[in-house]
């Protein structure tokens, strides 16, 4: 019900720090549950998945301690409940980690069946293939995931190339008897950063961030300390916040190697980016200019970055096409931004941008997060007054966006749903 108010045209100018990746967390957090001893995440993001995940986990027994606002203990030993219910599962689609990660860990887990998605048909029939080939049984009944089975390592071949079912497979042959080989799988990040903390656990992973993993299973997983990768999407949202305010930028915190695909594309668009070990500057010292994009698995441009990159072309000189690889829907922020004077038009999986040059502030609703993200974004270039609606979106994916962004000089606030209820009682 909160909105935020954005009063647009400024220049984004200073530095600003990125926080953990979200698509790793939610994977990473349901991971501890293979753990036999406590392990504790550090750089964790502070979003509404987080804390979610992190519920779930507290509502199936585990112990987790808040540290500090990024890092928690959490201690799996207690869990005596291997079901996620609808109520914590419907509030958030990554709680489908938690099939591989109880499958794997208990041989069984039951967990609610993901519903719509503002993204187009999202099936889960990968992540079932690959607890198949391991040799559970997998039903769906009364809206509820359930699977079980003792599992035996084996080779899995993904249909398609899935984030969520690469992981799921990971998470269930970890401690799987004997040799899983895991091909077609996705390249992702978050893929290697979660191999990378099962590993830390004592797992036998190696190969991930190519499309063959092979995952020796075993019997124990111990104790770790693990920070989570930067968020590479957060990272690119401001890249192109930086460049569609014209402003310079330094964002921090981050691996500059992640946000290759997402540099080259903005200085084919005219935006400057300097890599320096860990953070990165944007600033724009000239026209942007048209160009195509196609969204593709990593290291492709990410789907995650398409809204806001196209976000970025309304303002640039000339006509843009923009192609997404990845969901059936990704287009539905484009009535919005219409809203804000873009010129775009969609035939299914391709928008044609005509560049206009500039956007002005009005009213608008963000249907998901990076849509929410690439509204914001919108608003801050556009003269004029921006509110958005159904910011719990954003808040799912990206910490505290409107203090960082007041930080690079942004005039962005929040307007609790109770400040509006109060404005108009006072006017009655
Ligand atoms: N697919 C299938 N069958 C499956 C799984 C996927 O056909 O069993 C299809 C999907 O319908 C889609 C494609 O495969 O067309 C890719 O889906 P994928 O499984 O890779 O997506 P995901 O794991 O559900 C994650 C991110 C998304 C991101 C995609 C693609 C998380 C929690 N979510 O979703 O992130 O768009 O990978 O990179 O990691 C976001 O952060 O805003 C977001 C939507």
């Amino acid at each position: 019900m909160d909105k935020f108010i954005i009063k647009g045209g400024r220049p984004l100018v200073g530095e600003i720090t990125v926080s953990g990746a979200k698509n790793a967390a939610v994977a990473i957090i349901p991971a501890v549950i293979l753990s036999d001893e406590p392990c504790v995440l550090e750089n964790v993001p502070d979003i509404s998945d987080v804390s979610i995940s992190l519920k779930i986990l507290h509502e199936m027994g585990a112990d987790v301690e808040t540290i500090n606002a990024s890092t928690f203990r959490i201690d799996p030993r207690g869990i005596n409940n291997y079901c996620v219910p609808y109520e914590s599962a419907r509030k958030m689609r990554a709680s489908y980690y938690f099939l591989g990660a109880l499958l794997g860990k208990f041989g069984q887990a039951r967990v609610s069946m993901p519903g719509g998605c503002p993204l187009g048909d999202r099936p889960i029939d990968q992540h079932l293939k690959a607890f198949t080939a391991l040799g559970a049984d997998c039903n769906i009944d009364h809206g509820m995931v359930d699977v079980s089975g003792k599992l035996v390592g084996n080779q899995i071949y993904l249909d398609v190339v899935s984030v969520g079912a690469t992981m799921n497979a990971m998470l269930a042959s970890v401690k799987a008897i004997g040799l899983t080989v895991l091909e077609n799988a996705a390249k992702e990040p978050h893929i290697v950063d979660l191999a990378n903390f099962l590993n830390s656990m004592g797992a036998d992973i190696m190969g991930a961030g190519t499309d063959v993993i092979k995952i020796r299973g075993v019997g124990k997983l111990r104790s770790t300390n693990y920070s989570i990768i930067p968020d590479q999407i957060e990272a690119g949202t401001y890249m192109v916040a930086a460049a569609a305010t014209g402003g310079d930028v330094l964002i921090k915190n981050i691996i500059p190697k992640h946000l290759e695909p997402i540099s080259a594309k903005l200085e084919k668009i005219g935006v400057n980016v300097q890599e320096f070990d860990d953070s990165i500057r944007v600033w724009v010292d000239g026209p942007l200019v048209k160009s195509n994009v196609k969204t593709m698995p990593h290291p492709g441009f990410p789907t995650d970055m398409q809204p806001q990159i196209a976000t970025l072309l309304t303002l640039a000189e000339g006509t843009s096409i923009v192609t997404e690889g990845v969901w059936e829907q990704r287009f539905r922020y484009v009535d919005e931004l219409r809203r804000m004077g873009a010129d775009i038009s969609v035939d299914g999986k391709v928008a044609v941008i005509e560049g206009t040059g500039e956007l002005m502030g009005a009213p608008v609703k963000a249907c998901d997060l990076r849509a929410g993200a690439a509204l914001i974004i919108a608003g801050l270039a556009a003269y004029g007054i921006t509110e958005i609606e159904d910011i719990y979106h954003i808040e799912r994916g990206y910490e505290n966006m409107d203090l960082k962004l007041q930080g690079l000089g942004a005039e962005i606030s929040k307007k609790s749903f109770q400040e509006e209820v109060d404005i108009i009682k006072e006017a009655l």
